[in-house]
């Protein structure tokens, strides 16, 4: 079954290889079942088995959220009323969401998860990454992974979040590294750790990553979030796909990154969330560094699904071009999840769009909190 999607105002496909910049004005899309057939200008569009006019409208990839925690249970919303009275952001309120998630039921933990994908879907997030990190302990470790795997392959073991309360350091390490990533890495494809104050330092995680990447694992990592430590080294020096907030980079950070394939992922929904400075991303990108926007969705430093809101953050607040932002939370996401079938429109890839209710998707920034996502579309299915 073939659908021709016509009418197309502004066809942004964040491929390179297609048009200037990636991008077609009057443009029609061919989908053949799950993926894309045919791409370009709507007087060259071939017949299909039904036609669909998009009367003008925009069509991007389906975004790419490489960077999420959508696991757990309860919420934090006095600590974010406590914290924009003033109060700053730590690690350890990390531990308020773990008693929430080991009292919960695989159900409820299932339930919320479920609540969040939908947001995520009418965001226009058609792949999403997950992690565990609010069980710290074998068990709810295992669980949270093997409910985030019933909704996505994109499942990151985060046993190293950070120390639970009232465990020994190293005693706590060595479960991370042994019994629990036993149990844990048959439900997972990727390992993290928060390598940041208040939480790991390098030592640990790199032994948390490397441990886990004799076990069949890949890493990424939480680096350089809450000061200019240690983090983005240590994930270019593993190879890890992604290296996650970059909040606080040194120039030697920015050169590491940019000399490495590792991903840098910004957040800047947890800059907001958290009233802390932007990362430097034009520092990263004029250097040549890969750039991906994820939300970061979490109930601690910032529960938003709404990559639109990511977008508009970033060409506001950290100055990406409107093209630039957009690839960062399609192309770049799908290069921090090594994955070449999603993230850009191009013949072969999996039909994943987004099909905005403005000319360009420059509206994205240009109308900030506007609910501009007209249709989602999965794999060939309209499901927005
Ligand atoms: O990515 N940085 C570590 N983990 C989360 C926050 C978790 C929380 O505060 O609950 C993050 O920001
Ligand atoms: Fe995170």
């Amino acid at each position: 079954m073939t659908t021709l999607l016509t009418g197309i105002g502004l066809l942004a496909s964040q491929d390179d290889e297609i048009g200037e910049r990636g991008e077609i004005a009057g443009a029609a899309l061919v989908l053949d079942g799950d993926s894309i057939a045919w791409v370009g200008r709507a007087a060259d569009a071939p017949d299909a088995d039904e036609r669909i006019d998009l009367g003008g409208r925009a069509v991007l990839p389906g975004f790419v959220d490489s960077h999420a925690h959508l696991v757990f249970a309860g919420d934090r919303a006095d600590e974010f009323a406590a914290r924009m009275a003033g109060v700053p952001y730590r690690a350890g309120g990390i531990r308020a969401t773990v008693g929430a998630t080991r009292a919960a039921s695989d159900d409820e933990l299932r339930q919320n998860l479920a609540r969040l994908e939908g947001e995520l879907l009418r965001a226009g997030v058609t792949t999403f990454e997950t992690k565990s990190g609010y069980g710290l302990d074998l068990a709810t470790e295992q669980r949270s992974l093997r409910i985030g795997a019933e909704f996505t392959p994109e499942t990151t073991y985060l046993g190293a979040h950070v120390v639970p309360q009232g465990s020994d350091r190293d005693a706590y390490v060595g479960l991370v590294c042994g019994d629990m990533l036993a149990a844990c890495a048959p439900h997972a494809r990727w390992v993290d750790a928060f390598c940041d104050d208040g939480a790991f330092d390098a030592d640990e995680s790199r032994h948390v990553l490397r441990s886990g990447m004799a076990a069949g694992l890949e890493p990424r990592l939480h680096a350089n979030q809450l000061s200019a430590g240690p983090g983005v080294a240590l994930a270019v020096e593993l190879g890890a796909a992604s290296a996650d907030h970059c909040t606080h980079l040194s120039p030697g950070d920015v050169d590491a990154l940019a000399q490495s394939a590792t991903v840098a992922t910004l957040l800047p929904l947890v800059e907001f969330s958290t009233r802390s400075p932007y990362p430097p991303a034009r520092r990263l990108l004029d250097a040549g560094a890969r750039v991906a926007l994820a939300t970061d969705c979490n109930p601690g430093s910032g529960y938003s699904t709404s990559m639109p809101l990511a977008i508009a953050l970033a060409v506001r607040e950290m100055h990406l071009t409107p093209a630039e932002a957009v690839r960062a939370a399609t192309a770049g996401g799908s290069a921090a999840l090594r994955r070449t079938d999603i993230g850009a429109l191009r013949v072969g890839a999996r039909a994943n769009l987004v099909v905005l209710d403005a000319p360009s998707y420059v509206h994205l920034a240009y109308r900030p909190g506007v609910p501009l996502i007209a249709q989602v579309w999965q794999a060939g299915t309209r499901v927005v």
